[in-house]
Parts: structure tokens; C-alpha cells; sequence
């Protein structure tokens, strides 16, 4: 291995901040070192059996979870399905401690994650709730990385629901140096609790946190925008109410137009084109969005190398 693997401190990522602020620059040098050279952690989690669970649909989180696993010489196994339905969910942790090394879990609520957290005794990786959705956000460091050569002093904008994604990218933004603006439409707010967390991260940093209902003066010379869908897993039956209160927080052309002309625009996916963004700006060559698809692989292979 070239890169130093240091363990995490925390026994799970639950959460975003479970990484210390030096974990989470080790783990993505570590991340950018996978990606560059994969073949040298070939055998890193040989012997080593993961359980995926599944509460929630999805593409690149099973996928690259399956296929990262496999490429560092672990295996997965993928369960969907509620957890603690059809038996007590600390029944399931206990099981699957004496079979596994680690769990992943997509789930409805955060507290589902924290409960399989406190009844198991393998590390807890949280694959998206509805509080968080920390592996993406360090994939989108990384892609962020890779763009611009650092984080610090760049403008990223969220233009869209204060949900999941949007509460763990303007935590990692926060304690990376970037400045974060998030626009949502009233009474689509971000966690008060995790604002005040990223608001005290961003005055360590040397960053700002802008929470606004203009999503233009969110777009004015930033550097990253993001956007994600109106109506997250969970709220589909919002879906309508929210297209129209969202209706004037689509990023297309124009809205764009108003970045930085280096700006990229990022989305976690799956994107509603025509919804929260155009097919223009979403194939536009400033569109990084495949780029963060591929280094949810390589994130998370450094994750699981520095937690399990
Ligand atoms: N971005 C993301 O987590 O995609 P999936 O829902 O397909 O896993
Ligand atoms: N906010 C979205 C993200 C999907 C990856 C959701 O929770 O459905």
C-alpha cells in the first residue's frame, strides 16, 4: 500500500462527523491512491464478509459497495428489505455480528442506523438515512478535489431541499474551507442542529454557511453547483406539493450561466431531468456527475479499509 491507513477512532460512520477532521483527509488521500492504483489493495479485505441491508431502492450505493468489496478481496452479501419487521432489529444486529465483519445500511430513519450502531459490535456504515448521506458527500469531496486542487476558499452551492445530501455536504464543505450556500424554497429547511454544527465548523475553517431562499444569489459566481431531487425516497407522496413549491429552483441554463464560467455542476443522483435540473445542464461538459458516481467506489473502498 502507498498510501498511510490509519483506523478510524469512531467504531462506526453513522454519521459525517464520526470522521475526525484528520481522518477525513486521510481517508481521502487514501481514496485518491485507490483510484490510482487499485491493484495494490487487491487482498486489503481478504477474509472479510460485509453485510449490505437495504431498506431503500438503489443503484450506485449496492453497486459500488458490492463491487468495492469484491475488488479489495471481501465479500458481500445484500439483504432489502425493512429491518426489524419481520424479527426485533437488535435480534438482526446480534445475528449479524457472528457472521459478518461490517454492516452497510440504507435506511428510512437515522435512528435505525444508530440502533443497529448500539446492538451490534461490527462497524455500522451508513448508506444513506433520512438525516444523512455521508458516503456520498465524501465521494463528492474527492470529485470536488480533482476538479479544483483543493477545497479551501471555493464557492458551493446547493440549490434544492435541506435534506440527506444537503446536510452532509455542507458539513464536510464547512470543515474543508469551503464556503456553502444552500437555496430551498420556504419551508424546505435544513436541520437547524446540523446548520448550528456546520456554522461552528465553518468559523474553524475560515468558511461561511449562507442559508437562502434566492437561488440565484446561491448560483452568483459559485464554483459547484449541486442540486438533488425535489422529493427525496420517503416523500413520494409530497412529490406533486413540491413540484411546484421547488418550480423556480431548477438548475438549467440560466441559472448556470450565473457560476463562475469554471463551475461544474454536481448531483448525487438519480436526476428528474426537466425537474430539479435540465437534460442541458445535466449533459453540459461542465457536468461532473459521473465523476462522482465512479469515486463513490473509491471513497468507500477507503472507508471500509479505515473502519473495518
Ligand atoms: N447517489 C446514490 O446514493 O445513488 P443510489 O440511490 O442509486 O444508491
Ligand atoms: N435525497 C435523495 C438522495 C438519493 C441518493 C433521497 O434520499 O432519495
Amino acid at each position: 500500500m502507498t498510501a498511510p491507513l490509519t483506523k478510524l477512532a469512531a467504531p462506526d460512520l453513522t454519521k459525517d462527523l464520526d470522521l475526525t477532521l484528520p481522518e477525513l483527509h486521510s481517508l481521502l488521500t487514501l481514496a485518491a491512491d485507490l483510484k490510482a492504483a487499485p491493484h495494490h489493495y487487491a487482498s486489503a479485505l481478504e477474509g472479510k464478509s460485509i453485510a449490505l441491508l437495504f431498506e431503500k431502492p438503489s443503484l450506485r450505493t449496492r453497486m459500488t459497495f458490492e463491487v468495492a468489496i469484491q475488488q479489495l478481496g471481501g465479500f458481500a452479501v445484500t439483504n432489502n428489505g425493512m429491518i426489524g419487521a419481520r424479527e426485533p432489529l437488535k435480534d438482526v444486529a446480534r445475528n449479524l455480528e457472528r457472521w459478518f465483519s461490517g454492516i452497510v445500511a440504507r435506511t428510512y430513519t437515522q435512528k435505525t442506523i444508530e440502533d443497529l450502531a448500539k446492538w451490534s459490535k461490527i462497524p455500522i456504515i451508513n448508506a444513506l438515512s433520512d438525516l444523512y448521506h455521508p458516503c456520498q458527500a465524501l465521494a463528492d469531496m474527492q470529485t470536488v478535489k480533482e476538479h479544483f486542487g483543493d477545497w479551501r476558499g471555493l464557492k458551493f452551492s446547493f440549490v434544492g431541499d435541506g435534506n440527506n445530501v444537503s446536510h452532509s455536504l455542507m458539513l464536510c464543505c464547512a470543515r474543508l474551507g469551503m464556503h456553502f450556500a444552500l437555496a430551498h424554497p420556504k419551508g424546505y429547511e435544513a436541520a437547524p442542529d446540523i446548520i448550528a454544527e456546520a456554522q461552528a465548523l465553518a468559523a474553524a475553517s475560515g468558511a461561511s454557511i449562507t442559508i437562502t431562499n434566492s437561488p440565484e444569489d446561491a448560483a452568483k459566481d459559485a464554483n459547484i453547483i449541486y442540486t438533488d431531487v425535489w422529493a427525496s425516497m420517503g416523500d413520494e407522496d409530497e412529490a406533486a406539493e413540491r413540484r411546484t413549491a421547488f418550480s423556480d429552483y431548477q438548475v438549467d441554463e440560466d441559472l448556470f450561466a450565473l457560476a463562475d464560467p469554471d463551475a461544474i455542476f454536481l448531483h448525487c443522483l438519480p436526476a428528474k431531468r426537466g425537474e430539479e435540473v435540465t437534460d442541458g445542464v445535466m449533459e453540459s461538459p461542465r457536468s461532473a456527475v459521473f465523476d462522482q458516481a465512479e469515486n463513490r467506489l473509491h471513497a468507500q473502498k477507503a472507508l471500509l479499509l479505515m473502519l473495518l
